[in-house]
């Protein structure tokens, strides 16, 4: 499988805390990636390396075979990486159109945002693509719930024709319900040839629907399977382990 994302001896620290001690990443071309670890491991810190929101202090990150440098998830956003964050999904008070064009509207020769197209496009989008009715594409996100505002997020990712989709612990907050409906949107978004990286500490919130498994724990890489070679029960063996083996 061709590589969409390569990501070469990633280090990264905070003050004293080696967050990535040199971690290898592949994510090939359609291929839903779960990274899993217990909390601290280092997974969010990898993903905001990839997408520029932090910079690396070593290593070398290749998207499509270049080599790459984003200055900020804005820039990995427009090289086709869409990116929902853990920690930085703040209640927004913005309306959904707004949310769904950020930084792409749609505008007249003139200049003018065309906010009827994008209010129609965004009803109609949702509609069809994640099955979501809104009374109106000015609610604000926050009038969503957890489940929708993946949903939205997966949606424009395959809207702007997307190749990533990075979604941090998106089923942390779910009900069982809204995780199946957002494992479901995952495994549509492959089919149109986006490869997804879901991030968890849950193997059996990924397993289902990933290609691929792979393990981070304090900072390493500890573990990269291929989903049919391992079950979930030996993936929270070795995450346990290491969580346990090592102070
Ligand atoms: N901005 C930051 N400043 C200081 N320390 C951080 C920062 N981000 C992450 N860390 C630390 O780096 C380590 C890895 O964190 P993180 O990548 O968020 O782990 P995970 O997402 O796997 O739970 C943790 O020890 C965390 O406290
Ligand atoms: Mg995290």
């Amino acid at each position: 499988m061709k590589d969409l994302v390569l990501m070469k001896g990633i280090k990264k620290s905070f003050g004293k805390v080696q967050a990535l001690k040199g971690v290898d990443f592949r994510v090939g071309e359609s291929e839903i990636v779960g990274l899993l670890g217990d909390n601290g491991a280092g997974k969010s810190t990898l993903i905001k390396i990839l997408v520029g929101y932090h910079q690396p202090d070593e290593g070398e990150i290749y998207f499509k075979g270049e080599r790459v440098n984003f200055r900020s998830p804005w820039d990995a956003r427009a090289a086709g990486i869409e990116t929902v964050y853990q920690d930085l999904a703040l209640v927004n008070l913005m309306p959904i159109w707004r949310n769904f064009f950020l930084g792409r509207e749609l505008r007249t020769s003139l200049g003018f945002l065309k906010v009827r197209e994008m209010k129609k496009i965004t009803l109609e989008f949702l509609k069809k693509e994640v099955g979501i009715t809104l009374r109106s594409a000015d609610e604000t996100v926050a009038f969503l719930s957890g489940g929708e505002r993946q949903a939205v997020a997966i949606a424009r990712a395959i809207y702007f024709g997307a190749s990533l989709l990075i979604l941090d612990e998106p089923t942390a907050a779910l009900s069982v319900g809204e995780t199946r409906m957002i494992l479901n949107h995952i495994l549509e978004a492959k089919k149109k040839g986006i490869a997804v990286v879901f991030i968890t500490h849950n193997i059996y919130h990924v397993y289902e629907v990933a290609d691929r498994l792979v393990l981070l724990e304090k900072g390493e890489k500890i573990g990269d399977y291929m989903k049919d070679e391992i079950t979930p029960e030996k993936v929270m063996d070795i995450i346990a382990a290491a969580a346990l083996g090592k102070p």
